[in-house]
């Protein structure tokens, strides 16, 4: 029997919920939100779609009533405050910290053994503070940001190639943020060959800044944040737990000098597997890589400083 709650049945979570009930990623899909009837009915609504999509998840909804959440496998958390337009997701963090360690702190009591994924922005320090705020070792704490990241990349790719997404390789690693998200262009490929021999460097360039404001793009048009992508990479990421699949997914992780940096979670290639975060692997960056990187981190530090004066830590 395998158990997933996702918490905050927004837009994010409600389609996580329901990716993972329709690819039958888990047995059991739990949804928990703090507004009444939200969770019950997207969960009932969802669940009523089984007889016509074929999916034997069991789908429960629940309001605030952690106990229903007891003995998950993985718990997705994508509860606070989305952004509007013209917002960063740094913005954020003075609302969204508060909750999210204390929904992580109320998860633990009833899935002690569980694994977090963070999704809450900003959510390189979102995922920083549930690890300190819990204590849990750090291959169960991380956060979902380089998945959705990576899949935004191959998308933005396969319109300049005009090729199939699903035949391209592409990564993203570094923050969560619209200037801290570094797309590798050097390891990007399609169908084994190289995106560098067939792109121009002023398409890859586009095909970058794209994806760097691939989620600003989407709050512009829709006036809060985009839903679709990163419900489905949040699923994504807990298949390959609960499946042990092993995928390497760059994920938000805490670093203790891999990638020259310390007390940090930063999106690296790590392998997820039913342990979580099972490795990091090292891809060997060059000077211009390795320079972006550390730029990204110190960002990414000098919002986790915020935290500092909230008295979450
Ligand atoms: C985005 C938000 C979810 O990138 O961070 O769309």
């Amino acid at each position: 029997m395998s158990k997933v709650t996702v918490v905050g049945a927004g837009n994010v979570g409600a389609t996580c919920a329901n990716v993972l009930a329709f690819k039958e990623v888990a047995d059991e899909v739990v949804m928990l939100d703090v507004k009444e009837g939200v969770s019950e009915g997207k969960a009932l609504d969802m669940f009523q779609t089984a007889g016509l999509l074929g999916f034997d998840s069991k789908l429960v909804g629940c309001t605030n009533d952690y106990a229903q959440t007891a003995n998950s496998d993985v718990v997705v958390i994508t509860s606070g405050i989305p952004r509007k337009p013209g917002m960063t997701r740094e913005e954020l963090i003075g609302v969204n910290a508060g909750i999210v360690k204390s929904v992580a702190e109320n998860i633990l009591k009833y899935s002690p053994n569980s694994i977090l994924l963070i999704v809450s922005n900003p959510m390189d320090t979102m995922t920083y503070l549930a690890l300190k705020a819990t204590g849990l070792p750090k291959n169960r704490v991380f956060g979902m940001g380089g998945a959705l990241d990576s899949s935004r990349f191959k998308c933005y790719l396969s319109k300049a190639l005009n090729a199939n997404t699903n035949e391209l390789e592409g990564l993203v690693i570094g923050g969560h943020g619209d200037t801290t998200m570094i797309p590798l262009t050097r390891f990007a490929t399609y169908k084994g060959r190289p995106v560098t021999d067939l792109l121009d460097k002023e398409t890859l360039d586009k095909v970058v800044a794209d994806t760097m404001v691939g989620g600003a793009t989407l709050t512009g048009l829709l006036g809060t944040s985009a839903w679709y992508a990163p419900g489905a990479a949040a699923a994504y990421v807990v298949e390959s737990i609960i499946h042990d699949q092993k995928k390497i997914i760059p994920s938000c992780t805490l670093l203790e000098g891999e990638y020259g940096q310390s007390d940090i979670c930063i999106g690296v290639p790590a392998v997820i597997g039913k342990n979580g975060v099972e490795a990091i692997v090292d891809y060997k960056l060059n000077d211009d890589e390795k320079a972006l990187f550390a730029k990204s981190a110190e960002a990414v530090r000098k919002t986790n400083s915020v935290l500092n004066g909230l008295n979450v830590l």
